[in-house]
């Protein structure tokens, strides 16, 4: 069939052009294939490599371009580029959920990913957050057990509340963020009406070098809305990508979702006696202590042409850190600083940050050279310290961050600080934020978790943990559960009203 002429020949990835997008190349019409079709074994080829490994954590996610400008002035805490007056810095946001693989649903209760690539003027700046203030756990030691607990049992392969009940009431810890998750947030209606933080405290660091620590709130400028348990429900039903389309369709229509960036800053010295931890990941600081102050507005405005390039193997990376900007003592984010650049080594290839959505805009003069699909072209001199004209770092004008540590080396919790414990700050939540319906459809969503699969004594531990966070929700809840029990065991009902029991018998 001969071509269109206003359409471009098809060629092999060679650029060659080929003769036909439909047949095979046959001997006569009936008769085998010939080897030689190398079109057709390109096609085949390229077709059983397309998929990479998914993300470990975070498989299923999308994501889109835009930019961030400074509006208000930050410079005496910070010296970081995109964070001066009038700055502007393009970027690429990626939204995920947790545990779920690469094709489940968007609307499963758990925490987002609210993943960030800044292409600085210095470097490429990665803020790899989440739609949740805290994290459940507190020691990076426990991360891959706490992801196991949320995957897949070995057995069966399947998703399990039990092992998921046995992990958090064994980490008390986790009581704040799990209190999040079972809460109204724990459903986002979108990936444009929710808020992102770093979670983390970071350092930053003005021109005078005086350092701050600093949390970040991306808060939503659509306003927070989320699906109670029922309607995302039906929305995994209905529709598995609802979130995925959301936010491809409001961008591409023109409506541009934005978060306006406020940090939470605390001077360096403060830290010490704090009431909490102030590096403890399961720990808020309560606005009341260190308010909101507005650093400037994000907004996605285009979405990717080609989702496996630009956002499947987009890498980000706690440790893309630019001068302005260091980390904290959390040891949650010490440990996050080795895990992703590992993961994107394994998962994309040793080169990945040489693929466009990971290259940063400023120059590369790395000693980094060749491994497998290298691109950016390596000069001479391939050594340093040398005197043939190489880059040469600059210990003066590049100070690292720094904190005082000392101590024996050892395996041991944080020093704890006067208020720490893990069940105030949920405590506050749940009396203090949360109104009467909120409180409600709390005390559902944890019945009707608990009543999927947890077993004894997981269950009666879960009933403690809730009571521990708050008596009348712990109570309401194990009421809850132990009556839709009775409901469905005629043993445990009779168990639950001895009276009942009797009397049937006499009838
Ligand atoms: P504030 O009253 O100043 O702040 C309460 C915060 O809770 C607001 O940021 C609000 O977000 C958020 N919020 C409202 N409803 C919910 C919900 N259902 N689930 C989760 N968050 C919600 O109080 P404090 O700063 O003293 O914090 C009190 C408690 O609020 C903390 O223990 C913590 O659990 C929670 N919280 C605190 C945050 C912080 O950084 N201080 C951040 C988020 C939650 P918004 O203003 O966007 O509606
Ligand atoms: C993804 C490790 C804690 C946010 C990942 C990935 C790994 C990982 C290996 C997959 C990376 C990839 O293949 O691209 C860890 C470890 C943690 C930790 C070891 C604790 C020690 C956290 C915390 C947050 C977070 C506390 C949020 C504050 C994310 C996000 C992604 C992710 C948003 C997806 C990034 C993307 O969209 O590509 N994590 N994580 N993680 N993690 Fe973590």
């Amino acid at each position: 069939m001969a071509a269109p002429t206003d359409r471009p020949a098809t060629t092999t990835d060679a650029g060659v052009p080929v003769e036909s997008d439909e047949h095979s190349l046959t001997v006569g019409p009936g008769g085998p294939i010939l080897l030689q079709d190398a079109y057709l074994i390109e096609q085949m080829a390229q077709f059983n490599r397309e998929r990479i490994p998914e993300r470990q954590p975070h498989a299923k996610g999308s994501g889109a371009f835009g930019r961030f400008e400074v509006t208000a002035d930050v410079s005496q805490y910070t010296k970081a580029a995109l964070f001066q007056p009038g700055a502007k810095t393009e970027m690429v946001a990626r939204f995920s959920t947790v545990a779920g693989e690469r094709g489940s649903p968007d609307t499963w209760r758990d925490p987002r990913g609210f993943a960030l690539k800044f292409y600085t003027s210095q470097g490429n700046y990665d803020m790899v957050g989440n739609n949740t203030p805290v994290f459940f756990i507190k020691d990076p030691m426990k991360f891959q057990h706490f992801i196991r607990s949320q995957k897949r049992r070995a057995d069966n392969n399947l998703r399990d509340h039990d092992m998921q009940w046995d992990f958090w009431t064994l980490s008390p810890e986790s009581a704040h963020q799990v209190t999040w998750l079972m809460g109204d947030r724990g459903v986002p209606r979108s990936w444009r009406h929710m808020n992102g933080y770093t979670s983390h405290t970071y350092m930053w660091i003005n021109e005078k070098g005086q350092q701050f620590w600093v949390k970040y709130h991306f808060k939503t400028d659509q306003g927070i809305e989320c699906f109670t348990q029922h309607e995302a429900d039906q929305m995994a039903a209905a529709d598995t990508d609802y979130h995925t389309r959301d936010l491809f369709e409001h961008i591409a229509a023109g409506d541009y979702p934005s978060w306006t960036l406020y940090v939470q800053i605390m001077p360096y010295e403060d830290a010490k006696t704090y009431r909490f931890n102030p590096f403890d990941l399961t720990k808020v600081w309560p606005h009341g202590d260190y308010p909101l102050i507005e650093v400037g507005r994000m907004t996605l405005d285009r979405n990717p042409t080609d989702n496996h390039a630009e956002i499947e193997q987009a890498a980000f990376q706690p440790n893309n850190l630019v001068p302005g900007i260091g980390p904290s003592p959390d040891r949650m984010l010490l440990g996050r600083l080795f895990s992703y650049a590992d993961a994107h080594r394994a998962r994309i290839g040793v080169n990945y940050q040489q693929l466009p959505v990971n290259a940063p805009v400023s120059a590369v003069q790395s000693y980094s050279k060749d491994g497998v699909m290298a691109y950016r072209k390596v000069t001479d001199p391939v050594y340093a310290p040398n005197s043939k004209g190489g880059p040469a770092a600059d210990s003066e004008t590049h100070r690292p961050p720094t904190w005082q540590a000392d101590g024996d080396i050892t395996r041991a919790a944080y020093v704890s600080h006067a208020e720490d414990d893990d069940w105030t700050q949920p405590g506050t939540l749940v009396r203090e934020v949360m109104d009467d319906g909120a409180r409600d459809r709390l005390v559902d969503n944890v019945v009707g978790h608990l009543l999927n699969g947890v077993t004894e004594p997981v269950l009666e531990r879960a009933f403690e943990y809730w009571k521990n966070i708050d008596s009348t929700v712990g109570k309401r809840i194990e009421a809850g559960v132990r009556s839709k029990q009775a409901e469905k065991d005629p043993k445990a009902r009779d168990q639950a009203n001895p009276a009942r029991s009797t009397m049937q018998q006499k009838a």
